[in-house]
């Protein structure tokens, strides 16, 4: 395995809520203190549950907001910064694609992070479309409202909704041709995320995956590393970086 990713050209790394769990950010679909098993994604996380009952929306997220907040980057998002930068030094390109809305990714360090589900940060106006960053406290007024006097929602992509075009475009581009994917931290149960690791296959990509359970995934993958990516990353970096 260590062979084949000093042999690769292009790297494409795909990462899920199981990044950022190490940091305390709850997963959405595990099983216990996954967020889907406490909260109805239908009444959270849909342009209709916002046009229902837009404030329980925004205070959802809100929290959300405030508690990604006190997040701070684990050992695994550094590994893939180190991992970006060992691609540099060995001239091969890495492509780092997240369905998470954290941004912890970029606290850590990692560049032209492709974000396929928007950003927890960022609230859009929903009738002139003006984006504003909010890192503070709590919102005082829900739905918060924009200059404009629109309603502001959370600038992420809900259950029915398209993903950003060019988020979409350079993440495809890069799975297409790309002859290493690493599968992180992610169940793979959503499209069209997950189908960017069938788009690698395609190309005949090699793929590794990272994650503490099997996913639908994983009888496609070429190696698994079952575990925490906050304790498989760092070693599997250490290994890497080690003289041959
Ligand atoms: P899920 O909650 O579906 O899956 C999280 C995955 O992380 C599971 O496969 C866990 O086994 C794994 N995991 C748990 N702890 C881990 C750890 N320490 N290290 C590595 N892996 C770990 O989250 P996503 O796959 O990210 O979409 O979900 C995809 C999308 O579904 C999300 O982006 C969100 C959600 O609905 C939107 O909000 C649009």
């Amino acid at each position: 395995m260590l062979a084949a990713i000093r042999n690769a050209h292009a790297m494409v790394v795909l990462t899920g809520a199981g990044v950022s769990k190490e940091s305390g950010i709850p997963t959405f679909r595990d099983a216990m203190d996954g967020l889907w098993a406490k909260y109805d994604p239908a009444e959270l996380a849909t342009p209709e549950a916002f046009a229902r009952d837009p404030e329980k929306v925004t205070r959802w997220y809100d929290e959300r907001r405030v508690r990604c907040s006190a997040a701070r980057p684990n050992p695994g998002h550094r590994a893939l910064v180190q991992l970006q930068d060992w691609c540099g030094q060995q001239g091969k390109t890495f492509t780092l694609v997240t369905q998470n809305i954290d941004r912890l990714h970029q606290a850590a360090g990692s560049r032209d992070v492709i974000e396929l589900h928007g950003s927890v940060w960022v609230w859009r106006c929903v009738e002139c479309g003006m984006e504003r960053e909010e890192r503070g406290p709590l919102l005082d007024r829900h739905p918060p409202r924009c200059d404009c006097g629109g309603f502001r929602r959370p600038a992420v992509v809900w259950f029915g909704e398209m993903l950003p075009e060019r988020a979409l475009q350079d993440a495809f581009a890069a799975a297409e041709q790309c002859d290493l994917f690493l599968s992180i931290g992610t169940s793979g149960l959503v499209t069209p995320a997950a189908d960017l690791l069938y788009a690698a296959k395609d190309n005949k990509a090699l793929i590794l995956e990272i994650n503490p359970e099997p996913t639908p995934a994983t009888a496609l993958t070429d190696w698994m590393l079952q575990g925490p990516a906050g304790q498989i990353l760092p070693r599997l970096l250490a290994s890497l970086c080690e003289d041959r």
